[in-house]
């Protein structure tokens, strides 16, 4: 089987980090959040197709230089076409049935188990779904007799969302679900397209453990949590020469003497810490720097961005190469 997983977003909801650094490419427990979707991928998976758009040539460049346990070929898009556009532009030669992954989705899901369910009801997919409190943000299935999906809204009012099962963003479809899709226009797959292949069987595979959308900064910590806690993020401790209990994971060579670390902490390449700085809870892109004596919680900071001498840097997003 191959996979398709979509990467063309903007990463609104992370400007201005993504003005510069596209949304996968920022790393979460020590490494960038698209390579911890692909680490859901079962190791028999023939090929991993990447559906680009938004600084395509990027993710191109990066994934040639770090490659995956599986070939990669990027198909990017002129224009953004959407989820449904991009799966469209991108599905030629794909495998019936397929993978289809969001790249900002960090979770403890099953996929053999998933194509396992897929295989045994049939139907057209399967989604994975996950329980949460408020199903706004997300897509919405309603479930009947054997988990079949009965209804699909996405992003609905609070009033009409027919339960809090979402679409946790990774599911298996027939290839023939791709004729469904107009060619050569944006189309929502979620929003046109899911609601009408309801009639010919899609079934929801409930997922337990951790899941999170980290489309956001409070959802990106927190994904960065999940990762940590599951082991996900190297081997722990600090870097030599800091204190503090970590976990920290870095991405290349740091400068970190007396500096300290609290909880849930990367690090990028050449980032410095300087004595008496302490960073919890945070995301240093390659290149920041945090100076003497300041404080970096809750926080992300783009590549060379800077944290100033004696400053809090408190629940901030820091573009590229500003100053706090
Ligand atoms: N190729 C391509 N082209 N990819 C796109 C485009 C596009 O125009 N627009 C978005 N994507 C990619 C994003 O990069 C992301 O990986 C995925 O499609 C979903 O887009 P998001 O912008 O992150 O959507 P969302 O989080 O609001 O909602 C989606 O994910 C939820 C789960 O996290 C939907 O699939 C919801 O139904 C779902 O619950
Ligand atoms: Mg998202």
């Amino acid at each position: 089987m191959k996979a398709l997983a979509l990467i063309g977003g903007f990463g609104t909801r992370l400007r201005p980090v993504t003005y510069s650094v596209p949304k996968q490419l920022i790393p979460i427990a020590g490494k960038p959040m698209l390579y911890h979707v692909l680490d859901l991928l079962p190791a028999d998976v023939e090929e991993v197709v990447l559906a680009t758009g938004y600084k395509a040539e990027v993710i191109d460049a990066y994934v040639r230089a770090h490659p995956l346990r599986w070939p990669v070929r990027t198909v990017p898009e002129a224009e953004p076409l959407g989820t449904g556009g991009g799966m469209k532009n991108a599905g030629g030669g794909i495998s019936d049935p397929f993978f289809l992954l969001n790249s900002d989705v960090i979770a403890s899901a099953d996929l053999n188990a998933l194509r396992a369910a897929h295989l045994a009801r049939g139907g057209v997919g399967t989604m994975a779904l996950f329980e949460v409190e408020n199903p706004q943000p997300y897509g919405v299935a309603a479930l009947g007799p054997e988990d079949r999906i009965t209804a699909f809204v996405e992003k609905p009012e609070p009033k009409d969302a027919p339960s809090r099962w979402i679409n946790a963003g990774v599911a298996i479809w027939q290839r023939d679900v791709l004729d469904a899709v107009p060619a050569g226009r944006q189309v929502s797959f979620e929003r046109e397209i899911v609601p009408g292949l309801l009639p010919r069987g899609v079934y929801g595979f409930r997922l337990g453990g951790y899941w999170e959308d980290a489309g956001t900064p409070e959802r990106l910590l927190h994904a960065q949590r999940l990762l940590f806690d599951d082991h996900r993020g190297g081997p722990g401790g600090v870097p030599n020469g800091a204190k503090g209990p970590g976990p920290v994971a870095t991405m290349g060579e740091v400068d970190v003497r007396d500096a300290t670390f609290g909880k849930y902490v990367t690090l990028g390449a050449h980032v410095t810490v300087e004595p008496g700085a302490q960073v919890e809870n945070s995301i240093l892109m390659d290149g920041a720097s945090v100076e003497r004596n300041a404080t970096v919680v809750d926080s992300l900071l783009g590549p060379n961005a800077r944290a100033r001498s004696g400053h809090r840097v408190a629940g901030q997003v820091l573009g590229e190469g500003a100053e706090a």
